[in-house]
């Protein structure tokens, strides 16, 4: 054992999916081989979850790592500073963030010690891919900083992904780019002439955000929520035309699978009008 008192040799962050459907054979594999899977409980700590949508997130990481055979070490987490401005920029907001990586990091080691410190290859398992809006690649940096643990990264099938599937859609037109945001960011995103968005994170009144700004009114919305589970919900269309029935979808998700994710593309018609 450590100094750091856990056996911990390897840390793989492997990359889920919307589920299980989505677990690849090579994320199975690496799977297998671990000794426990750490997974995060929000639902004790975390306002941003405590008596609201159930954490689907925490259920289908405990039913892959059983379907696996893998215990698993649930860590609570720890409460992210959300006090001040609802920005997602600037030192004060970075700071809040490193400084939940670091409780983070603590939790981990700390449930590894108590719960599985002869583990040698633990993962963690990220919503769908590792890449976007997550976190555990730079926790993973601070493990390694502390124990000395190699560590590596799987991919998995992202959220943007699994909404152009649904759409048929590409998420760029031919030869142009694409810009992923956050809800928060997005209409500063649109002023500084963004066309053509990927939207997550969204919050429960960003499609009210999006009925009240006139100017959107012809742009193409794609719209899901609930992606890959039971209630997944669809829609498509110019904005004022389906903004309305993406409201009711959203509750009909929440409402069917007790939790609602959603996110959109957004994009501008070109000087024809054309959106595709
Ligand atoms: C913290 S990010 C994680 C995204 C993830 N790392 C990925 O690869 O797509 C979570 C955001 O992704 C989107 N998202 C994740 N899962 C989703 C789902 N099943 N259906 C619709 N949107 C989803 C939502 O916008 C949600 O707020």
């Amino acid at each position: 054992m450590s100094a750091h008192g856990t056996a911990l040799e390897r840390l793989r962050i492997l990359g889920i999916g919307m589920g299980p459907q989505h677990v690849t054979p090579e994320v199975s594999d690496a799977l297998r081989e671990c000794d426990a899977v750490v997974v995060f409980d929000k639902s004790a700590t975390d306002g941003a979850h405590a008596g609201h949508d159930r954490d689907e997130q925490m259920a289908v990481r405990c039913r892959i790592a059983a379907e696996h055979g893998v215990p698993v070490v649930l860590v609570p987490d720890p409460p992210r500073d959300r006090r001040g401005p609802s920005q997602s920029t600037g030192h004060e907001y970075r700071r809040a963030v490193v400084d939940w990586h670091g409780a983070r990091t603590e939790r981990i080691l700390a449930g590894l010690r108590a719960e599985a410190p002869a583990a040698r290859q633990v993962a963690i398992l990220a919503w769908g891919d590792s890449s976007l809006f997550d976190s555990l690649v730079r926790l993973a940096g601070r493990i390694e900083q502390q124990t000395g643990c190699d560590w590596n990264v799987l991919p998995g099938v992202s959220a943007p992904q699994v909404l152009a599937a649904r759409h048929r859609v590409v998420l760029h037109r031919v030869g142009e780019p694409v810009h992923v945001t956050t809800a928060r960011k997005l209409f500063d995103d649109i002023a500084a002439g963004q066309r053509n968005l990927v939207v997550m994170l969204t919050l429960p009144h960003t499609l009210d955000d999006l009925a009240a700004r006139p100017e959107l009114d012809d742009w193409q919305l794609w719209w899901s929520a609930n992606l890959g589970s039971a209630g997944e919900q669809s829609l498509s269309g110019r904005v004022r035309e389906v903004i309305g029935d993406a409201k009711v979808a959203r509750e009909t998700a929440r409402e069917t699978d007790g939790w609602v994710m959603d996110m959109f593309l957004l994009r501008a018609p070109d000087e024809h009008g054309n959106v595709l």
